[in-house]
């Protein structure tokens, strides 16, 4: 390993939580991979789902709804704008392939602790749609009696009509993108609804009291200063809601927010060292206020909230995607379905799976999930490293820990991390930049099996 390079250890500063890496590099570390053929993919997944593994570890069941209302300026997940007739058209296809991925051995050989229906905005279905998809669910895949079913979306038009559809249809969990409190940072971000119309709705589907209801809060976002960051926070405080998730912005390719940058008509999104600044605000405030810290960027107000799907996705858990632009990973594949809505629909008509593209996990994966979720968690222990290596038989000549130990030293000295036999604990500048510390720990070990 090359400890001179400063993408590997990072800048050797006094402020390393603004100015250990330029930016964050990507959203999700990820591992080596190797594309499966086309013609052989349709084939490989017949093959996977037509057996019942002899053991299976956790699984959960992702179900994409690719539709907003309106397409926000920081996004990268927008796919189709929602209209009621290209929504029924994909929820009947949606409804003939969760039927058939339920029925397959695979799939029934062991039950699913998480269920995630993700987007998009899966609260524009309709409560009719809500409740049939929950139900649907619940009758044809076999579920642990704990099993945490996520309702991801927002607020606007949420009715309580659609929220009482969505608890008959079993989900048990709500996750909501606010994004920002602060109206003026709402609209130039072509956010629905102005902050305290959120606000409030918020604090009434929480005194509800029949599920957890958790928020997306984002940091960096244009005209959102440091004050209003604080507003933002506070008013996760005062939503009551049960748990939030602090992102910073990622400034994606295509945005078309930067368009809008350009043409003066919006000021620019935070740079990183004022981003590291609003992760520092949050992670103090959390503890003020004595939130309990799921991960690096997860908190809960109480046990209400379990987040299940989150640590189980980014751990060892097989996920079975269903849906036009769902991804996931079964029996040692990962696959992306295809966004495109036609090419969705026609695939399911023709009994195929939508999947253009597969990857076979290299056989590190099972090493580079457990690093992934270490650092997202912000702590990586020698004996957990350990079993992830036997559960593969790698042997790096000693204990991965202490091959990996001159990388841990160098970020020791620039302020990331914090080093002794057992544990490596990242500090508040290590958990900011998380994502590229587990990226360089993947890259480290691969050079290692090399
Ligand atoms: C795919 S969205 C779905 C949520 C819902 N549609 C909404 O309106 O908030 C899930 C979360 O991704 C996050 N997100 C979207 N764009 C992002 C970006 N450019 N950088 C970081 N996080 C982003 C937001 O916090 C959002 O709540
Ligand atoms: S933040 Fe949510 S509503 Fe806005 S474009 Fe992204 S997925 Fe759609």
């Amino acid at each position: 390993m090359d400890l001179d390079n400063v993408e590997l250890v990072g800048q050797s500063t006094p402020d390393p939580l603004r100015f250990a890496f330029p930016r964050k590099a990507m959203a999700h570390a990820g591992g080596k991979v190797q594309p499966v053929p086309p013609p052989m993919v349709q084939q490989s997944l017949e093959q996977a789902f037509s057996v019942a593994p002899e053991s299976s570890g956790s699984r959960c069941l992702y179900v994409h709804i690719p539709f907003c209302r309106v397409r926000c300026t920081y996004c990268n997940f927008f796919q189709y704008a929602s209209s009621k007739d290209l929504i029924a058209a994909y929820f009947a296809a949606l409804t003939t392939e969760l039927k058939r991925k339920a029925a397959q051995p695979w799939t029934q050989a062991a039950p699913f602790q998480a269920v995630y229906i993700g987007g998009g905005t899966p609260t524009d279905l309709n409560a009719e749609q809500l409740k049939a998809l929950g139900t649907m669910i619940r009758e044809l895949f076999p579920l642990t009696p704990d099993c945490e079913l996520t309702l991801e979306g927002r607020i606007n038009k949420f009715s309580n009509e659609k929220f009482e559809s969505a608890l008959e249809g079993g989900f048990n969990r709500f996750s909501f993108g606010v994004q920002s409190f602060d109206t003026k940072v709402r609209r130039a971000a072509k956010r629905l609804d102005d902050g305290d119309v959120v606000k409030k709705r918020i604090q009434e589907l929480v005194a509800y009291n029949s599920a957890p209801i958790v928020i997306d809060l984002l940091f960096g976002l244009p005209h959102q200063t440091l004050e209003v960051w604080e507003q933002d926070l506070e008013g996760y405080l005062e939503s009551g809601a049960h748990g939030v998730d602090l992102y910073q912005l990622i400034d994606m390719q295509g945005l078309p927010m930067h368009k809008m940058v350009e043409q003066g008509k919006l000021p620019h999104p935070a740079d990183t060292p004022t981003k590291a600044s609003m992760f520092e605000r949050g992670v103090q405030f959390m503890a003020q206020h004595h939130q309990r810290r799921l991960s690096c960027n997860h908190w809960a107000r109480d046990n209400r909230e379990r987040s299940i799907y989150n640590s189980l996705a980014k751990t060892t858990a097989e996920v079975l995607p269903v849906g036009a632009g769902a991804g996931g990973n079964v029996s040692g594949f990962q696959m992306m379905h295809t966004r495109n809505m036609d090419d969705y629909i026609k695939a399911i008509q023709a009994g195929e799976y939508p999947v253009p593209m597969m990857m076979r996990a290299d056989s590190m994966s099972p090493i580079n999930s457990h690093v992934k979720s270490a650092f997202d968690r912000g702590v990586l222990s020698r004996s957990g490293l350990d079993m992830a290596c036997q559960s593969i038989g790698f042997n790096a000549g000693s204990s991965l820990f202490d091959a990996l130990m001159p990388l841990f030293k160098a970020w020791e000295k620039n302020g990331l991390v914090a080093v002794n036999n057992d544990y490596l604990t990242l500090t508040l500048a290590g958990e900011f930049w998380n994502v590229t510390l587990s990226q360089n720990t993947i890259k480290t070990i691969a050079t290692l099996n090399a």
